[in-house]
C-alpha cells in the first residue's frame, strides 16, 4: 500500500484504469454541492491528457487538507494516514443503540419512587439538548465541512463520522421512545428551553457559514472563516458542549440508575472523543500547511469564543441542576468546563485560559480513556466486531 513517503510511479505493464464518468449536473439544480465542489476543487475532474498518460497522477506530497488541487476521488496514495487510521478505528467501534437493553431504565422511569424530580428534570433537559445536537453535527459535516476538505482520507473519516452522528441521534431517540417521554417536549427543547437554545444559537452561524453554497475557501479571510468554524465545531461543540450532559448521565449510571441510557452515552462518548481528536488533528494540520492563518488577531478571536462557550455551557449546567443532584452541582461544572477548555486550547496550540484548574471529575477521564475490552457498566459484551473480523474456521 502506498504511503506518504512513496510517490506514485507508473507501472510499465499495468493498463490504465478506466475511471467512472462523472455526470454533468444540470444548471439550476438546487443545492448543487457537487457544482460547488467542482468549482472549489478543479482537481475533482482532472484527467490525463490522453489514455495511458501518467502525467496527471496523484502524488501524496501534493495533497492538501484545504484548497488542494489533487483528485479527491483517489484515496491513495495516503498522505494523512492519521485520518485513515481514525476511520478504521471508528469502524472497529461500530455499535447500534438497539443492542443495549433498556428494560431496567423503563422500570425505573415508570416507578414513581424510582427517581427524584431533580433527576427526571436532568434527564429530560439532557435529552432536550442531545436529540437535536447530533443532527446539527451531521448536517454540519455533510452539507458544510465535507466539501471544503480536499484530502480524501479526511473525507473518508467524515463519512464515517456522519454515520456515527446518525447513530447518536438514533440512540437519543431510542431512549426517548423507550422511556415514553413526551417527544414534542424533548425535540422542541432546542427552541423552547433558553439554556439549550442559547448553545445552539451560538453554533448555528458557524454551521451556516460552511453550508452556505456561496461560501468558498481560497483567500486568507475565507480560510480563516473555515478554520474558525472547524475549531468551534471540534473544540467547543463536540469538545465542550457535550460534556455536562455526558457527565450527568454517566453519573446516574455510576449510581446504578438509568444504566441502559448510561451505556448508550458511554459509546457515544467514545465516538465523540474520536470526533474531537480528529477535528483537532485536522485543525493542526491546516495550521501547519497554512501558518499565515494563525495570526494574533485570529487567536484572540478564538479565545473570546472559548470564553463564551464556557459561559453558555455553565448556564446550561445551572439550568439542568438548579439544586444540585447526584452529588453534582453547577459550580463543580464551572471547574470542569474550565479544565476542559484549557485542554482544548492547548491541543490547538493556544495557552490555557484558566491556569491551575484541576479536574473535579477524574472518573470522567477513565470513561473517556476506556478501552474496548472494558465495559464500565458490564451490561453487555463491549467488544463488537463486524463481519470483516470474523474467524471462518
Ligand atoms: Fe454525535
Ligand atoms: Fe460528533
Amino acid at each position: 500500500m502506498l504511503s506518504w513517503e512513496e510517490e506514485t510511479a507508473a507501472p510499465a505493464t499495468r493498463p490504465p484504469q478506466a475511471r467512472p464518468q462523472l455526470q454533468a449536473v444540470p444548471t439550476g439544480t438546487s443545492g448543487s454541492v457537487f457544482q460547488a465542489d467542482v468549482a472549489l476543487n478543479p482537481g475533482i475532474l482532472a484527467r490525463p491528457e490522453k489514455t495511458g498518460d501518467t502525467h496527471g497522477r496523484v502524488n501524496a506530497v501534493d495533497k492538501r487538507i484545504i484548497n488542494g488541487k489533487t483528485d479527491v476521488n483517489q484515496l491513495v496514495p495516503f498522505k494523512y494516514k492519521w485520518a485513515w487510521d481514525k476511520y478504521l478505528a471508528g469502524c472497529a467501534n461500530h455499535w447500534m443503540p438497539q443492542e443495549i437493553n433498556m428494560q431496567r431504565d423503563i422500570e425505573l422511569w415508570k416507578n414513581p419512587n424510582g427517581l427524584t424530580d431533580d433527576e427526571r428534570r436532568l434527564v429530560k433537559r439532557n435529552l432536550g439538548f442531545f436529540v437535536t445536537a447530533d443532527s446539527l453535527a451531521a448536517n454540519n459535516i455533510v452539507l458544510g465541512t465535507y466539501r471544503h476538505i480536499t484530502a480524501p482520507e479526511c473525507r473518508q473519516y467524515l463519512l464515517r463520522q456522519a454515520f456515527e452522528e446518525a447513530i447518536h441521534t438514533h440512540a437519543y431517540q431510542y431512549i426517548v421512545e423507550s422511556l415514553g417521554l413526551d417527544e414534542s417536549e424533548i425535540f422542541n427543547a432546542y427552541n423552547e428551553v433558553t439554556s439549550i437554545r442559547d448553545k445552539d444559537q451560538f453554533l448555528i452561524p458557524f454551521i451556516e457559514t460552511l453550508t452556505n453554497p456561496e461560501f468558498q475557501t481560497g483567500t486568507t479571510e475565507t480560510d480563516q472563516t473555515l478554520l474558525k468554524s472547524l475549531i468551534v465545531f471540534a473544540c467547543l461543540m463536540e469538545g465542550l458542549f457535550f460534556y455536562v450532559g455526558f457527565t450527568q448521565i454517566l453519573a446516574l449510571g455510576r449510581q446504578n440508575k438509568m444504566m441502559g441510557a448510561a451505556e448508550q452515552y458511554q459509546y457515544i462518548l467514545r465516538d465523540e472523543s474520536m470526533h474531537c481528536n480528529f477535528g483537532i488533528d485536522l485543525i493542526n494540520t491546516i495550521k501547519l500547511e497554512n501558518p499565515h492563518l494563525w495570526t494574533p488577531v485570529f487567536k484572540e478571536e478564538i479565545k473570546t469564543l472559548f470564553l463564551q462557550a464556557v459561559e453558555l455551557e455553565y448556564r446550561y449546567a445551572e439550568d439542568t441542576m438548579p439544586r444540585g443532584v447526584l452529588g453534582l452541582n453547577a459550580s463543580m461544572f464551572k471547574g470542569y468546563l474550565r479544565f476542559i477548555a484549557n485542554r482544548r486550547a492547548q491541543q490547538i496550540g493556544l495557552d490555557a485560559m484558566f491556569p491551575q484548574e484541576e479536574n473535579p471529575f477524574p472518573w470522567m477521564s477513565e470513561m473517556i480513556d476506556l478501552k474496548k475490552e472494558r465495559n464500565f457498566f458490564e451490561t453487555r459484551v463491549i467488544e463488537y466486531q463486524t463481519g470483516g473480523a470474523l474467524n471462518w474456521e
